[in-house]
């Protein structure tokens, strides 16, 4: 039987460049001659992305409770997991996922304000113990971060989501938890300064790939 793949997330407020980075840890995996499976959340599946256009509209007329929410979230992760993550893992493919349950946490947790110990029960439901291998956190301050996020919403001419559409206090929120949840495990998680050119962030994420990699493979 081959060995069960890694799990590797990357997580951080709006505006960081997860996406961008998503993509070279993917690439960086590959060259290495492991098989890599790129995915996201919300979504990652047919009925995990109907979810995610359900969380992310927009829609000024009616309000998402910040329960129905939450439990959005894990639904579209108990699709994800089941469907795709541990089939993958299992064939000992490495999962790299763009946001996964930290983001609850900051998100839900620390922007919304749920109580972490009610989150914990749902991650705990659903996820059954598995937990990422290694998080990669882009940290950066909440005003950088929503300068970058402003630019890039105007060169693509997009509308702002949901979760965009927050103020600055949301987002403060949003980091803090990201932080703390860094600081209780500080063994899967690498703390990345996202603020520097993007040469010097890649330097920072191979250096926490190499790491592990060598320890695991
Ligand atoms: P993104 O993929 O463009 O980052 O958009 C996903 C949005 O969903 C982002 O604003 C963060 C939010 N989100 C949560 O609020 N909770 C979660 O658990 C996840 C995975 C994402």
């Amino acid at each position: 039987m081959s060995k069960r793949g890694r799990f590797i997330t990357l997580e951080g407020g709006e505006g960081v460049g997860k996406s961008t980075n998503v993509g070279f840890v993917a690439e960086w995996l590959e060259a290495q001659g492991l098989e890599v499976v790129r995915t996201r959340e919300p979504g990652g599946t047919v009925r995990g992305e109907a979810i995610r256009a359900l969380l992310l509209d927009p829609a000024p007329q009616e309000t998402l409770h910040v329960d129905a929410e939450l439990l959005l979230m894990f639904a579209a992760r108990a699709q994800h997991l089941a469907e795709k993550i541990l089939p993958a893992l299992a064939r000992g493919a490495w999962v790299v996922c763009d946001r996964f349950t930290d983001a609850t946490f900051a998100y839900q947790g620390g922007g919304r304000g749920i109580a972490k110990q009610r989150i914990a029960v749902l991650e705990d439901f659903v996820q059954k113990g598995l937990s990422p291998d290694l998080t990669l956190l882009l940290d950066m301050p909440k005003e950088a971060a929503s300068q970058r996020l402003e630019s890039r919403l105007s060169d693509r001419q997009e509308q702002r989501d949901r979760f965009e559409q927050e103020q600055g206090d949301f987002f403060q929120a949003v980091r803090e938890a990201y932080l703390a949840r860094a600081a209780e495990a500080p063994d899967r998680f690498a703390v990345i300064d996202a603020q520097q050119s993007l040469n010097a962030v890649q330097a920072q994420i191979e250096q926490a790939l190499l790491a592990r990699v060598t320890a695991w493979h």
